[in-house]
């Protein structure tokens, strides 16, 4: 029995060495055709220098690009439209990929035109030109941005079956400017100052109350995103950039800041961006996003392709500071793994984390749960429906489940 065995073990041996040998062949005839195909390439030349004075992405990624849901269109001016996480990588939101919220369009405004005015409970009422406010401090820091009605659709149960239209309502940037804060001193607050009222020059007179702790608490006046003057949908010339609260608190295109001792109670902070509950009160003014993550590969638009290694990724975030831990399932919340965050991990910014995998064509339900600096854990939805109540849109911030299937198709499923 022994010497067959050995036998056996003899012919398998060799039955490897022949399949070595063929895959070898097969190796050296790819390498051929692959020097083949870069000579023909070489051959062809390419672009002169400044075909396009401002460069923009290859043609082959024209796919990478904002959309809006087909379905929700209240007007074109006054809409959303979402981010391509699944197409992104590292943390950086492009410029022209950041999503967009307007409530009457972007307005076309000259920088030289534009002013700010900071007046009421102040000592110095001022009106600053953007030159004015450069010769401030400038500071440059990477925050991320998310609308509070990010994921509103999804409390219910999936409606879209897409990641940039359950979490694409977010982006991050390195965002410059001067802080809201050295303004305010050069103005001087009364002793009664307890609010700001920001107001944008857009068509809707958009308007916003911010309390004045989170005024000092690193809010900017912000003029250029990722390096170059903001993008007009961003706010140009000038925005204000409220880091981890709500999207809505950063006014875009602001023009006036008025000091007052109470919040104003705009039609933005009372019947929108208020948090109904199911007494008929709501809460207002809840204006931290807490702390979230999702899958972004694999996710309904990166499915499995193969079976084997996969490179599991996604963004975690928090409005309260630090990401320091992101643990994922692949069964649905039974058992978590530790995933490796990538450097580098910001306060208030996206954290990208990894997490590589060996799929065998297994059904998986794939989640991920982020911790931040406080403590807090992402809810699941259930949790997140008994804090939050079922009437509420806004702040979903419950853990998404990926369902893989065998072929490797990925679909958005409810899990509580
Ligand atoms: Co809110």
């Amino acid at each position: 029995m022994k010497a067959a065995g050995l036998g056996a073990f003899a012919a398998g041996a060799g039955a490897f060495a022949s399949i070595t040998a063929s895959r070898k062949g097969q190796a050296a005839a790819a390498a051929d055709t692959a020097l083949v195909r870069l000579s023909e390439k070489r051959r062809q030349g390419g672009r002169p220098v400044l075909a396009e004075a401002y460069g923009r992405p290859s043609p082959h990624e024209a796919n990478v690009v904002r959309r809006v849901i087909p379905w929700m269109n209240p007007t074109r001016e006054s809409n959303v439209s979402f981010t391509p996480l699944h197409a992104l990588e590292g943390i950086i939101t492009p410029n022209g990929l950041h999503f967009e919220r307007h409530h009457a369009g972007a307005p076309d405004i000259a920088p030289q035109e534009h002013r700010l005015l900071v007046h009421g409970l102040v000592e110095r009422p001022r009106v600053f030109t953007l030159e004015d406010l450069r010769r401030l401090p400038v500071h440059s820091r990477f925050h991320f941005l998310e609308c509070a009605g990010n994921g509103a659709l999804e409390w219910r149960g999936p409606q879209n079956n897409a990641v940039q239209f359950t979490h694409g309502m977010l982006s991050c940037c390195q965002w410059t400017g001067v802080l809201l804060k050295d303004v305010l001193k050069l103005c001087g607050l009364k002793r009664k100052a307890a609010w700001l009222l920001c107001e944008a020059a857009d068509g809707a007179g958009y308007a916003r109350s911010l309390p004045l702790e989170h005024a000092l608490n690193g809010a900017m006046l912000v003029f250029a995103q990722n390096g170059e003057a903001l993008r007009p949908e961003q706010g140009y010339p000038l925005r204000l950039l409220c880091p981890g609260l709500e999207g809505a608190a950063s006014v875009k295109w602001i023009a006036r800041i008025e000091v007052g001792d109470a919040p104003w109670m705009t039609r933005e902070e009372t019947a929108r961006y208020a948090d109904l509950r199911p007494d008929g009160k709501a809460r207002l003014f809840t204006l931290e996003m807490e702390v979230k993550s999702v899958i972004t590969h694999p996710c309904p638009e990166n499915p499995l392709r193969r079976k084997g290694l996969q490179q599991l990724s996604g963004l975690a975030w928090s409005g309260r500071g630090r990401i320091v831990a992101v643990d994922v399932s692949f069964d649905g919340g039974v058992n978590w793994q530790p995933a490796r965050l990538e450097e580098p991990v910001l306060p208030r910014c996206l954290t990208r984390f990894r997490l590589p995998f060996d799929w065998q064509g297994e059904e998986l339900l794939l989640q991920s749960r982020a911790v931040d600096e406080t403590g807090a854990v992402q809810p699941t939805y259930a949790q997140a429906l008994s804090d939050k109540g079922e009437t509420g849109i806004y702040h979903n911030n419950a853990i998404t489940t990926w369902h893989v299937a065998s072929d490797g198709k990925v679909t958005h499923v409810r899990l509580d």
